[in-house]
């Protein structure tokens, strides 16, 4: 998996490639990450890539030759052309869907924008999605970019020793994650749930389970009904026992759709 990111503040990208799960998938190779100045595609010698708004306004906009320049640079090259992503809050929301959709492409670019964002004609000449990571709106795309390599990266086979521990992850299954306990045993009076220190696999096993249930039916009803499909009959028996009335809701909802 390559990444190419474009932005205008690479600065931003130097601590975040080098440390944690993905600073050493970086540095064994298993995620090329590549972080690249638009400025470097600016067609003046003062390095600007930014214009004033026809029609007026406030901010100003990305303009497209350099823009549609340094993506088309990045797309050369490779057996396929990449999947293209454009940051911004327009654009389809970032789920665990989409980044397992992501992580298998073979390379990705990721440009961020800033200001007012891109002038339009951007969209008309390339093969850029744009991809939201939530409705809120960031100063730019810089952080919504590291989101999106966190996510996928961490789904790249061997990013993460131990593949259970992504598999078992909250959103995988459609259900929020149980909660964890470590050490030491008892903090300020409040001990740790008696099951999991019983060494009992198969016990331990259905308690988080039933955490993860109740958990995602109190925090995220919409996930239930999202994932109703896609659950197995064991999570279905549990959800119906903890809130029959969204069980029922749910399975009705995945028959229709
Ligand atoms: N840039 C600004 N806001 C954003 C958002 N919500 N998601 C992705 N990129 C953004």
């Amino acid at each position: 998996m390559h990444i190419d990111i474009l932005t205008i503040f690479p600065q931003l990208f130097e601590a975040f490639r080098t440390v944690g799960v993905l600073g050493k998938a970086v540095e064994r190779g298993l995620v090329g990450l590549e972080v690249h100045d638009l400025r470097d595609w600016a067609d003046n010698k003062w390095r600007q890539l930014d214009d004033e708004p026809y029609g007026g306004g406030a901010g100003m906009v990305l303009q497209a030759p350099p823009v549609l320049a340094a993506v088309r640079q990045l797309e050369q090259g490779g057996s396929a052309p990449p999947r293209s992503l454009v940051l911004g809050p327009r654009g389809r929301v970032f789920d665990q869907a989409m980044a397992r959709e992501l992580a298998a492409e073979d390379r990705i670019v990721l440009l961020c924008g800033r200001y007012e964002g891109f002038d339009e004609r951007i969209f008309d000449h390339s093969r850029l999605e744009e991809i939201s990571i939530g409705d809120y709106v960031l100063g730019g795309g810089e952080v919504a970019a590291m989101v999106v390599v966190e996510a996928v990266g961490r789904l790249v086979e061997g990013v993460v020793g131990d593949p259970d521990s992504v598999i078992d992850d909250s959103f995988s299954f459609g259900l929020l994650d149980h909660p964890c306990f470590t050490r030491p045993a008892e903090v300020e009076g409040k001990a740790v749930p008696e099951v999991l220190l019983s060494g009992n696999h198969e016990r331990i096993r259905r308690w988080r389970l039933q955490q993860a249930v109740e958990l995602t039916v109190t925090r995220r009803p919409d996930l239930i009904k999202k994932s109703w499909a896609r659950y197995s009959d064991e999570i279905r028996e549990l959800v119906r026992s903890v809130a029959p009335d969204l069980a029922d809701n749910a399975a009705e909802e995945s028959r229709c759709t």
